[in-house]
């Protein structure tokens, strides 16, 4: 039955506000879309009718649907910011599977059914799993509308980008509206960025969704309801796509499809990199970077904040605190350093006063304007500013020339600051609802848009025209811009960091689940402030939080204005001594981290994953092992980073490992999974009695997970390798830019499915896509008692800066003294305590080890 009940008022209205400037469509009524009235067959899905709505579901690939429906009797626009064109417009054919009950299709991969009394729709894969299923039928309120999808007792969600809380979003609600905030505790929300994109997980299956409208959208998993999630928003298009794994890996890589990955960032990006709120004289930028060199702190980034700006205004320097900005640049380049300079987006409102920003975009009617086409100005860092328009091409295209000096000049990356657009001295922190945007981007119509629509993608787009402009300046150059507000898609032109947390150790905490969700959500290039931004760090905080940083994707240390120093030196030297040993690790792996970035470029697989997108299938009932495993994260495939729960705390923690065999990272040894205590600090407190037994465990419980207990120390953050792994290891350095002196080295920890991957390439430029990276890829293998180690030959036509490779075998004992053949030749490899070292010329034709 067609059932249009009226809400407070009889009829649709046409509202005219010449007060706001524009007119909208409000159709104030309810309108629930409960039966099918007709359906049409399209060769890759089908056109409903549903209660007078339109709708359309579509096959993008046999395993991605795309969910359109339109209130008005028309679909909505057919356009994204988010979902790149070459995705929305991909189609597979179905096959039509329509009965008296029902009409649908299926896919290779997807049974899709819309009830024709309820027009409920209904998503399995071909074996019948249930994947998602409506609730009840959609409703509208006037523009309002939210979709209602059956929960599972077993279901979690995750994604959403960086909303705190948990790792997982079940029995939460969440809104999408960019919102600064500095100070922001674990319940706020909304904070800086919205991605309308979450993975549900039940039954050990995986699917995605992403509801890609811009307004103020909102999720619900399991809070108002016990049995249900949604999904809604006060305007804008229904228009999602829901895409199957069926393990999260997959979904994960089909957002980078929808979406697209982030580009494969500059090598210097991965170092560590030093900031503060604001370094405010050329001297003291000096100062800090030759103590980070004296003191043998290695890295590669030095951040300017506001202050070097005269009067906080975009795109200039002052010069009485910088007085040779340019020199600067250079002797900090010659020292190794680079150089990211913050660009906020608010121009400074400078009439008639030689500011070329703001003469520029005035003359190219570049910024926003209000309702009655005034200019929009309002009070930021500059004092009374303007704003450009960026979902105008030309207007990003005008932004992109303003980073014109500063590049030429060498400052190395740029970050967007207060693009959620933060606004000082009015409630709502940002631009009125009804400041005009006038969207001139393909796919949509040349239209103007209020700020209720383009809000949520206007960090977004800022980061475009910066990320568009750098490559128009540079085109050889890779570009690192830095963001605080993004959307969806966002991931394809900025890194990002989770704004101003806190210097406590909850926020310390918050970082790894932020960090995971905002991996999962397609920013795998993302950092928290190392240290916390508001407030100063305890010593111990300060140094465990470093300890974090150097598994985690950016590592840099910023803190607000006002606050003690915080670089690693500070707090004495035992304190410094322990930071500097985590930070050298980083260096020391930074083979492997640039692999995953690597990787990340070309799948959209973040830089550190949740332990349920290595191990979907760990625990017996299928549920994510990251509900069990307190702080646990993996970096890469292969690293398993265990921090506390609870960082402050001494209590011993339990570590969770997933099935198979697992090294101590820091000392090489293979664990013994019948648990024990796992510390080697001899000064701490003894354990409570009992804390130290080891822990029962039934004899058959293999593979399931296996706790062992972690004494915490200030000095360890207890790191694990999998069995299986091959990791590329280099010389310390104190940059990225110097080369390490000595052999690569290949960690080989023996175990099952034993392989690893090496990329390498210039670091800097697109050579890469030319053919000019390196690309290793190593296995080893236990036959008849002897193990064969095989590193492939070098692909592709970059020549590292090694001439040896060291490969070092753990967990692998020989019965009597060990013999070795390199490619048929002997050998005799150096025996320590817990591995086996073989040290041998890398010619790039392909080495076969095999060891007796
Ligand atoms: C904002 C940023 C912070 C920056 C400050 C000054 O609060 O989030 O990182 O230091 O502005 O630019």
């Amino acid at each position: 039955m067609h059932i249009r009940r009226k809400l407070l008022l009889p009829f649709s209205l046409l509202v005219a506000c010449p007060a706001f400037g524009y007119s909208f469509a409000a159709d104030q009524t309810t309108l629930t879309l409960s039966t099918v009235e007709n359906a049409t067959p399209l060769p890759n899905g089908l056109t409903l009718t549903v209660s007078g709505a339109a709708m359309q579901i579509t096959a993008l690939r046999p395993d991605v649907l795309r969910v359109r429906i339109g209130r008005g009797g028309a679909l909505p626009e057919d356009a994204s910011w988010a979902v790149l064109p070459a995705a929305r417009t991909a189609t597979s054919s179905v096959q039509q599977e329509s009965n008296a009950d029902s009409v649908g299709f299926s896919t290779t991969a997807l049974h899709v059914t819309v009830d024709r009394h309820t027009a409920t729709l209904r998503v399995t894969d071909l074996a019948g799993h249930l994947l998602q299923q409506d609730y009840r039928p959609v409703e509208y309120h006037g523009n309002s509308f939210r979709l209602y999808k059956q929960m599972q007792p077993d279901e979690h969600f995750f994604g959403l980008g960086d909303k705190v809380g948990p790792l997982d979003r079940r029995g939460m609600a969440f809104t999408d509206w960019n919102t600064d905030t500095f100070g922001y505790q674990e319940s706020t929300d909304p904070i800086y960025k919205s991605i309308p994109f979450f993975i549900s997980m039940s039954g050990g299956r995986a699917i995605g969704v992403l509801f890609d409208n811009t307004w103020r959208s909102s999720f619900d998993f399991g809070k108002e309801l016990v049995d249900a999630y949604s999904f809604g928003a006060p305007d804008g298009p229904i228009d999602y796509y829901l895409f199957y794994g069926p393990t999260p890996k997959q979904v994960v890589e089909t957002y980078a499809w929808l979406t697209g990955p982030s580009p494969l960032p500059p090598l210097w990006s991965l170092g560590f990199q030093q900031s503060r709120y604001s370094y405010e004289s050329q001297a003291r930028v000096m100062e800090i970077a030759n103590r980070l060199r004296t003191d043998k702190i290695p890295a590669d980034a030095l951040y300017l904040d506001i202050d070097y700006q005269k009067n906080n205004r975009p795109f200039t320097v002052d010069t009485t605190r910088f007085p040779d900005f340019t020199g600067m640049i250079d002797e900090l380049a010659r020292k190794q350093f680079h150089v990211v300079a913050i660009t906020d987006l608010h121009i400074a409102y400078l009439p008639d006063q030689g500011y070329a920003p703001f003469d520029t975009g005035m003359a190219g009617d570049h910024f926003v304007k209000n309702a009655d086409g005034s200019l929009y100005i309002a009070e930021v860092w500059p004092g009374p500013a303007v704003f450009p328009d960026f979902t105008r091409q030309q207007s990003r295209a005008w932004w992109g020339t303003l980073y014109k000096d500063f590049y030429k000049e060498g400052v190395a990356g740029f970050w967007n600051d207060m693009n959620e657009p933060a606004i000082f001295k009015v409630a709502t922190k940002t631009m009125p609802d009804t400041v005009q945007h006038r969207i001139d981007e393909p796919g949509f119509m040349s239209r103007t848009a209020t700020h209720l629509e383009i809000h949520n993608v206007f960090g977004m787009q800022n980061t475009r025209g910066t990320y568009e402009g750098l490559l128009k300046l540079k085109p050889d150059q890779r570009p690192f811009v830095l963001t605080r507000a993004s959307y969806a898609g966002g991931q394809r032109y900025s890194a990002t960091w989770t704004g101003d947390n806190s210097s406590t150790w909850n926020h310390l905490r918050l970082t790894t689940p932020m960090l995971l969700n905002l991996g999962l959500s397609g920013f795998g290039m993302s950092g928290a402030d190392v240290g916390g931004f508001a407030g100063t760090p305890q010593p111990d905080l300060l140094t465990k939080w470093i300890e974090l940083a150097t598994f985690q994707p950016i590592d840099r240390d910023h803190t607000a204005k006002g606050t003690a120093d915080q670089e690693p030196w500070v707090h004495g030297p035992r304190q410094e001594e322990i930071r500097r040993r985590y930070i050298n690790e980083r260096y020391r792996l930074m083979p492997y981290l640039y692999t995953l970035a690597e990787e990340m470029s070309r799948t959209g697989v973040p830089i550190v994953r949740p332990l349920f997108l290595e191990f979907p299938a760990a625990a017996p009932d299928g549920h994510p092992i990251d509900l069990d495993a307190g702080g646990e994260y993996m970096f890469g495939p292969d690293l398993l980073i265990a921090p506390s729960p609870y960082p402050d705390e001494l209590d011993a923690y339990d570590l969770q490992l997933p099935p198979g065999e697992w090294f101590d990272y820091w000392t090489g040894d293979k664990l013994d999974r019948t648990g024990h205590i796992i510390s080697r600090d001899a000064e701490q407190p003894k354990l409570p009695a009992g804390a130290g037994q080891p822990i029962a465990t039934p004899a058959t419980a293999a593979p399931t997970p296996m706790p062992l207990l972690i004494k915490p120390t200030l000095e360890e953050l207890p790191v694990y390798v999998r069995g299986g792994s091959i990791v590329p290891i280099q010389p310390l350095v104190q940059s990225t830019v110097e080369t390490p002196k000595g052999p690569l080295t290949l960690r080989v920890y023996v175990g099952e499915n034993c392989h690893g991957t090496l990329y390498q390439d210039d670091g800097i430029s697109f050579a890469y896509r030319n053919n000019a990276y390196l690309r290793v890829e190593s296995t080893c293998e236990i036959k008849n008692g002897e193990l064969h180690i095989h590193i492939g030959e070098h692909q592709g036509t970059f020549q590292p800066w090694w001439k040896e490779i060291a490969v070092e075998v753990y967990g692998w004992r020989p019965a009597a003294k060990p013999t070795a053949t390199a490619n048929g030749k002997s050998l005799t490899p150096s025996v320590a305590k817990n591995t086996v070292t073989l040290t041998l010329p890398d010619t790039g034709k392909g080495l076969d080890l095999l060891l007796h």
